[in-house]
């Protein structure tokens, strides 16, 4: 008997997913264990259980005399601990008498029309009837854990967001070790029987999103943090691909963690070269107190697979972040053009300076001015007063609100930085509320920037962060947030809890600040958030949840920016790339990129500026008023269309190239840039991507007026693609050229 339901098939003991191009396959095998079959480009149905084994053929019952040979081989879908499979467990349980095991087995499944929000976590969503959910529900009979797996099929965007829940069933304590969100056993080898890759993110500080693949080894093998937050030393992401994966060709399966907090998302290669991808909630300094009855809700994973090599990966993760995760007004909106004072001014402004700026930037075409670190307290800085979100007077006399007023007569929005999970030992906050601060008594505490940890997972501090943030909005009618968090956690004790809960601490401060931006964006719904970490050390899906955009590096550099940008763009949509124009030499690499370049470059994210705009050129100033043109003249297809990229600096050495393509491939914006010149470069030829073969099109410069733009080339898209588009040699380092190619 076959039922078919939302994407979803139902068949003897098999279960089916399907996307647009693919599907993925999980059963039962004999009544009991629940076993990956498949994921892979979409195939129609048959019988494919075969691909659950390596394990003994015929029956298996629970008493078998090779029991430990099949758990240790078979693939499972969610791996418990302790039974026989040494492989990394997804889930581990501690219950009253000390023991550890934990075996879930299958109990039966649902399937619904619908997909609900996951309580105090961010999760992808869609309207009732346009996403199927498949939930299976496992149990251990022995212990009375009960599991339930939820998928939900994304099909346009070929995505299955997976996620878990853990109940105590029974009438005992139970302690959760371990509670990952996915697990996948899967062969170690791609259709072309080439041993599969395994690509990360890597990084640090002004560096993040560095691309790495590399082989995949025997053992354990992976990317993690155990920072307390996301950190910029990797992304939670995991790509299995194909050796030699280039944009349209090789296979990737590609799997990103919706959450902020301590990962692990780990491939184990196993002796038969089976790979098992693990993804979750780090088990390091995590623990989870269940009562009978309770249930834990473990963040969501989203998976897409591609055999159409990565490009195909990066579109649909942004198709699925755009559409089906970003939220609010700013979800389909322009972002207002912004200036920031940080690198204008460090610690050093007051209301005159911030005007002066102001006046100029408006001038420019500029729409909003963010007030960055060391508007409050005694902040003149980075050693004091975090915790204290008063106006320093003495910079800004009459507070924010005059400055807003101000800012408004001039004709601009007024945006403000927040560190809210912070706090300075030199301030009235701590002094008033040591206990609020995340340390171990009697333990001198590591600080990091001079400053400590608040312990949002109280709700005594979140009450009061949320009044002192919400104030300042209020009465200077801020526009934007950036929401910034400076270091990482360190010295775990939290005083809101007992001794047997100090494990909860990390997750459960995940939750405050997921809390906290959720009460503002409810309390002050057309805020804009960007969140933002040093830079991109909470670059994440889950924080995209509550903010559009994330600061996507401290690294200003164009330069550094282009591969930066390339990196992110892998995994997230240009909409959501905190981007800037900077001053030159840059502040971090001591660079000279020219203006125009800087422009081009961050005019592949949200686009703004982080200058003091009062010191520029009038030849500078003259490049800030096209720019901002520009803007508004291409970001709607920016933000909204399909990326493509082209060429890299980093293979190639000597030039990068990307593009974005409206859905309806009707106009394409493309962006070439010469990095580093050498004696008789020869023109290149691009080959263009993601046009109509068979619609004809215009090129022209894009920073042409549009009332006469000078044609490059009219061709059809088969010609743009095939035979290529001639760059002319470009005289110089780090020059760029942007086209528009528009459908005639
Ligand atoms: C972090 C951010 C910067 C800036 C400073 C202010 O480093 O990433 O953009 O806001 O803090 O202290």
């Amino acid at each position: 008997m076959k039922r078919t339901q939302f994407n979803i098939s139902v068949s003897e003991d098999t279960f089916r997913i399907d996307t647009k191009n693919t599907s993925y396959m999980l059963g039962v095998r004999d009544g009991l264990f629940l076993g990956h079959f498949y994921y892979g480009p979409r195939i129609i149905e048959d019988d494919i259980t075969y691909r659950s084994a390596f394990a003994p053929e015929g029956r298996i019952s629970r008493t078998d005399r090779e029991m430990v040979i099949f758990m240790d081989g078979f693939r499972f879908e969610y791996p418990g601990w302790g039974a026989g499979d040494s492989r990394e467990g997804a889930l581990k349980v501690q219950y009253e008498d000390g023991t550890t095991r934990v075996c879930p087995l299958f109990r039966g499944y649902e399937i619904s029309s619908s997909k609900a929000p996951v309580p105090g976590l961010p999760s992808t969503y869609a309207a009732e009837g346009d996403v199927g959910t498949l939930r299976i529900d496992l149990a251990d009979p022995d212990t009375d854990v009960e599991v339930s797996l939820f998928y939900s099929a994304f099909y346009e965007e070929d995505v299955i967001a997976r996620r878990v829940e853990v109940r105590n069933g029974g009438d005992g304590k139970m302690v959760l070790q371990r509670v990952l969100s996915a697990a996948m056993d899967m062969p170690g080898r791609d259709m072309q029987g080439r041993p599969f890759e395994l690509l990360t993110f890597h990084g640090t500080w002004a560096r993040e999103f560095t691309r790495q693949i590399d082989p995949i080894p025997f053992g354990r093998i992976g990317v993690s943090s155990i920072c307390g937050k996301t950190g910029n030393r990797a992304q939670s992401f995991l790509g299995i691909v194909s050796p030699g994966i280039t944009q349209e060709e090789g296979e990737v399966y590609g799997l990103q963690f919706l959450y902020s907090g301590n990962f692990s998302s780990m491939v184990e290669k196993c002796p038969n070269e089976d790979i098992r991808v693990s993804v979750g909630i780090h088990p390091e300094e995590f623990s989870w107190v269940l009562m009978p009855g309770e249930t834990f809700y473990a963040p969501e994973v989203v998976m897409t697979y591609s055999d159409h090599g990565l490009g195909r990966m990066s579109r649909s993760f942004h198709d699925l972040y755009r559409r089906h995760l970003i939220r609010g007004k700013y979800k389909e909106q322009k972002r207002p053009i912004l200036i920031n004072n940080w690198e204008a001014t460090y610690f050093d402004f007051n209301t005159e300076k911030l005007l002066r700026i102001a006046r100029q930037a408006k001038d420019c075409g500029i729409e909003m001015l963010v007030v960055d670190d060391g508007w409050f307290g005694k902040r003149n800085d980075d050693n004091t007063s975090l915790g204290d979100w008063t106006v320093n007077e003495e910079k800004l006399p009459g507070g924010l609100s005059v400055l807003s007023s101000k800012l408004k007569e001039i004709g601009l929005k007024l945006g403000v930085w927040f560190e809210p999970e912070m706090v300075s030992p030199d301030s009235d906050l701590y002094r008033a509320h040591p206990d609020w601060a995340i340390m171990i008594p009697g333990i001198e505490p590591s600080r990091s920037r001079n400053q400590l940890v608040l312990d949002v997972s109280r709700e005594d501090v979140r009450d009061y962060l949320f009044s002192a943030v919400s104030d300042i909005i209020r009465e200077a009618d801020v526009a934007y947030v950036k929401w910034d968090m400076n270091r990482q956690l360190s010295d775990l004790y939290s005083a809101a809890l007992p001794a047997e809960r100090q494990g909860e601490l990390l997750h459960r401060f995940v939750l405050g600040v997921y809390d906290l931006q959720e009460r503002l964006l409810t309390a002050f719904p057309d805020l804009l958030l960007e969140n933002c970490s040093s830079g991109g050390a909470r670059f994440d899906p889950g924080m995209l949840y509550y903010s559009p955009q994330i600061w996507t590096s401290d690294d200003t550099d164009a330069y550094e920016r282009i591969r930066i940008q390339e990196g992110a763009a892998t995994l997230y949509p240009l909409s959501s790339l905190g981007a800037h124009v900077s001053i030159c030499p840059n502040h971090v690499t001591g660079r000279n990129v020219p203006f125009m370049t800087r422009g081009h470059v961050a005019l592949a994210g949200t686009f703004g500026y982080e200058l003091d705009i009062t010191k520029l050129s009038e030849e500078d100033l003259t490049e800030i008023k096209r720019q901002t043109v520009l803007f508004h003249r291409y970001n709607d297809l920016i933000r909204n269309g399909d990326y493509y990229r082209i060429a890299s600096v980093r293979d190639n050495g000597a030039y990068d190239c990307y593009g974005v393509v409206s859905k309806d491939k009707s106009e394409m914006l493309l962006t070439f840039i010469h990095v580093i010149n050498r004696p008789c470069t020869p023109n290149r030829f691009i080959h263009l991507k993601g046009l109509d073969g068979e619609k004809r099109y215009r090129v022209t410069w894009a920073e042409d007026p549009e009332e006469q733009p000078e044609v490059v080339a009219e061709a059809y898209g088969s010609t743009l693609m095939n035979a290529g588009l001639t760059i002319p040699c470009m005289n110089g380092d780090f020059r760029s050229v942007l086209y528009y190619i528009e459908e005639i």
